[in-house]
């Protein structure tokens, strides 16, 4: 079996999670130095050439591979697919649903294919579907989730167990203690999304990583979005959703991220965060959290 690190080129097997708006160019290829894989997400590329111009500049910015994450639900997601392979991107995570619909196509581009799942039964259908590697998603990751998830501690030596392909340990990984941890479960790599937010490279906003370092392990909460959840801060917006349902869309739609994320208004959108903000204290550039997480004990 190939390791995490064989199939994605780089040096380091740990992942940096696309993280919608904040996996700009800058932030991807700072990872992709540092010895880690980078991936853009493409959640809120509105077009095919505002991909293309991020694809472009993150290539300027590294040598090193990098990756990008496709949501199955996009209507883009196919032509997002053509052009990454056109640009010689050779890996995508996949999540949102199952890769099926899209398996043909990434694999006659001879591309890497990575689905996040949340489950052994959806890991067990994605290994029959040829896929490359699986991203076992602890139910405490920040984001977005389904309803029935488990923690990254059961799922995934579970995952392990049930699948020959490597599985990659996500959610709940901010340093070393948690990298080992999940290579002891019998991971071969981490995709880490929460602990990289509180980075130098990272665009969020300051008040947004601020808050994560402030906040303790009980500050996330799940936010029922009607079709799927998501894990945040719990902050007095979000206390307001829960009794007002109706402020949610609001809360996550393009506009609400922008404000929230990336001007620093924590009242105008949903901050996504995973329960490993308690293990979250100060600001570090991507290499320090990289080379803290693969230090020898
Ligand atoms: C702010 C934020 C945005 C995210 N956006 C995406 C996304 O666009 N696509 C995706 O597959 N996962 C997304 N995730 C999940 C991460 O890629 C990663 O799997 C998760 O954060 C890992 O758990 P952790 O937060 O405990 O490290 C997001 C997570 C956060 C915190």
């Amino acid at each position: 079996m190939k390791t995490v690190c064989e199939i994605l080129g780089c040096r380091y097997p740990i992942i940096q999670g696309a993280m919608g708006v904040i996996s700009n160019p800058e932030f991807v290829a700072a990872v992709s130095e540092a010895g880690g894989f980078g991936t853009l997400a493409t959640a809120f590329a509105s077009s095919v050439d505002v991909l293309h111009q991020q694809i472009k500049e993150t290539q300027k910015l590294t040598r090193h591979p990098f990756g990008a994450n496709l949501q199955v639900m996009n209507p883009l997601t196919e032509q997002f697919a053509e052009l990454l392979a056109e640009s010689g991107i050779k890996t995508v995570t996949i999540s949102g649903g199952s890769p099926k619909a899209l398996m043909p196509r990434l694999k006659s581009f001879n591309m890497n294919v990575i689905p996040v799942v949340p489950s052994v039964s959806v890991a067990v259908k994605s290994a029959a579907l040829g896929v490359d590697a699986i991203i076992a998603e602890g139910s405490e990751s920040g984001g977005i989730q389904g309803f029935k998830g488990a923690s990254t501690m059961v799922l995934v030596p579970s995952i392990v167990d049930a699948v020959t392909l490597p599985v990659i340990a996500a959610g709940g990984i901010a340093d070393s203690r948690g990298y080992r941890a999940a290579l002891a479960l019998g991971a071969g790599g981490v995709q880490v999304g929460t602990r990289f937010i509180v980075s130098r490279e990272c665009i969020a906003h300051a008040n947004y990583k601020e808050a994560i370092v402030a906040r303790t392990e009980t500050d996330t909460g799940l936010l029922n979005m009607g079709g799927f959840q998501i894990r945040a801060l719990r902050t007095p917006l979000t206390e307001k959703m829960v009794n007002d349902p109706s402020l949610l869309q609001k809360g996550f739609s393009g506009a609400g991220i922008e404000e929230s994320w990336l001007q620093g208004d924590l009242d105008a959108g949903i901050l996504a965060a995973g329960e490993v903000i308690g293990l979250i204290h100060n600001v570090l550039t991507v290499r320090e959290i990289i080379e803290e997480m693969i230090k020898e004990r």
